[in-house]
């Protein structure tokens, strides 16, 4: 290749020769089934965050834009095909910042406030009940998280009474004034977020004892008690773990872990998330892939602290992070194939940790970092990472099932090396088997032989994600340029192989 025909490849500007496809087998046990990947981990993260909320997803009842009582009918029309199981809301940082009698009354009486991280001019339209009405539209469970930065232990325990108490209470007379009589259903709350950092730079015992405090206040009818999530650490810091998961027993559901996939892995310069060369591509999966042993990590202390294995690792805030450079609102990103590639082999790592991790939200869902959907004015594009949620709806409370990877190829650039293959299998709810495969190289299509024991394969149905170029993405002027494409193969002489181009992610039904 001549050297400007390279440099366009490696931009991904043009495709790339062909190269021949590598070989791996796979091997999945479809009689041993595992534990249930839960549908949680398909879960999402709406912040009051640039156009996260106002503008990409809340238009107010009064907009041009078609609306259901100010929601978007386009974002939530797309987001019931993903069937979200839950939205945590409303922050992130913002959470240690917002009280919640701001966001319930009249709405036009609602007070109007900037928050400490100055990117919202917060209207306050959307408060409990306007969160609660997208829930249920979305059929979703509500993960709402508490402010202990700038609250305090009354003022949570009061939010947590409106939104759960039964009749008797006051605050559940306040709620039945504001036109909800029944009580809202609140699956988990969280005791505030990210304490070590915008949650108020606190160290990991005081957090602990503020949290006991907390907690013990929080009051609701015991049967729709929610559970009730420690903030603990980022990334591989598992110091938070250790004290949270050894002084909050009995006290917590889970302890939340953040981590952010970021191309450089530095924070001051990040790495661009279109037009950015090979050696970013490898570079962005093989950080993601460092979730494995980041859960790895903490779980090691959960084992020691927890061996009945209670409290949960929540993976509340995962996805990719780039520069932000003349973006249209706050952490406004664009979202390409690397990204679609980014979700499926987290999904991946998820479904081995089944047993300790049973929810993961994604940050986040609309015009923030790694969104499902982006939005201009009425104009809505979905992502490459909304068609791999798309894909993998089969996976949510399916039982896992053991797989091995033989002679598994890797893909290499530079010092980096990462496996060339990275697949899941599991047993649906509709009684199906489902695998899922990604193929990290850019450059080869790889032929994947696939045995089940117990069981003959003759066919291979489903969808497949790829494009010639590795920033492949969708705008508002086109915003069909990638999107899945169905894909099927039958077995020939007892023999399923299924060709999965360079690049990809594919998810297909094995027929039985
Ligand atoms: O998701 C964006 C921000 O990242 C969240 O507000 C915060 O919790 C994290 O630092």
């Amino acid at each position: 290749m001549n050297i400007i025909r390279q440099s366009l490849v490696i931009l991904g500007m043009i495709a790339a020769p062909a190269f021949a496809a590598s070989q791996v087998s796979i091997s999945i046990d479809a009689g041993k089934p595992g534990t249930v990947i839960n549908k949680n981990v398909y879960g999402q993260f709406a912040e009051h965050l640039g156009t996260g909320v106002y503008e990409g997803m809340w238009v107010g009842p009064q907009s041009n834009i078609p609306n259901t009582r100010g929601w978007r009918n386009d974002v939530v029309g797309a987001l019931k095909e993903l069937h979200v199981p839950l939205v945590r809301w409303p922050g992130g940082c913002f959470a240690d910042t917002y009280h919640w009698r701001d966001g319930i009354g009249q709405q036009d009486k609602r007070p109007s406030n900037v928050h400490a991280n100055g990117s919202v001019d917060q209207i306050n339209a959307v408060g409990t009940h306007e969160f609660f009405d997208l829930i249920e539209m979305l059929g979703a469970e509500a993960y709402v998280n508490g402010n202990v930065g700038t609250g305090s232990v009354q003022e949570m325990s009061d939010w947590v009474e409106y939104m759960t108490a039964e009749g008797g209470s006051p605050l559940a007379r306040l709620r039945a004034q504001n036109g909800r009589e029944k009580p809202f259903k609140v699956a988990y709350f969280g005791i505030g977020n990210e304490l070590w950092g915008c949650g108020g730079n606190m160290k990991p015992d005081y957090y602990a004892n503020l949290y006991s405090n907390y907690e013990h206040f929080l009051r609701a009818p015991e049967k729709s008690r929610p559970k009730m999530i420690a903030s603990g650490g980022s990334g591989f810091d598992t110091a938070w773990t250790q004290v949270l998961s050894k002084e909050l027993k009995d006290r917590t559901t889970g302890i939340s872990v953040h981590q952010y996939t970021i191309p450089t892995g530095k924070w001051d310069v990040k790495g661009k998330d279109l037009g950015f060369k090979e050696g970013e591509w490898i570079s962005t999966l093989a950080n993601t892939l460092k979730m494995d042993q980041l859960i790895k990590d903490h779980v090691v202390v959960l084992d020691k602290n927890d061996p009945e294995k209670k409290i949960g690792l929540m993976i509340d805030e995962w996805g990719t992070w780039y520069d932000e450079v003349g973006a249209k609102s706050a952490l406004f990103q664009q979202n390409s194939l690397r990204d679609a590639l980014v979700a499926a082999l987290n999904f991946h790592i998820f479904h081995e940790h089944a047993q300790r991790v049973p929810m993961a939200t994604i940050a986040q869902m609309v015009n923030v970092l790694q969104a499902m959907i982006l939005t201009d004015k009425e104009k809505m594009v979905l992502t490459p990472t909304y068609y791999t949620f798309q894909m993998y709806v089969p996976f949510q409370d399916a039982r896992s099932l053991p797989l091995a990877i033989k002679d598994n190829t890797s893909y290499t650039l530079g010092g980096l090396t990462i496996p060339g293959v990275s697949a899941s299998a599991a047993r649906a709810k509709d009684g199906k088997l489902y695998l899922a495969l990604v193929n990290t190289d850019p450059h080869k299509a790889t032929d994947v032989a696939v045995n089940v024991a117990g069981a003959k394969v003759t066919a291979a149905t489903g969808k497949v994600l790829t494009s010639t170029m590795m920033d492949a993405h969708n705008t508002f002027q086109s915003p069909q340029a990638i999107k899945p494409a169905t894909f099927s193969t039958r077995a020939a002489s007892g023999k399923l192989s299924i060709k999965v181009p360079a690049k990809a992610v594919m998810v297909v039904a094995l027929e039985e």
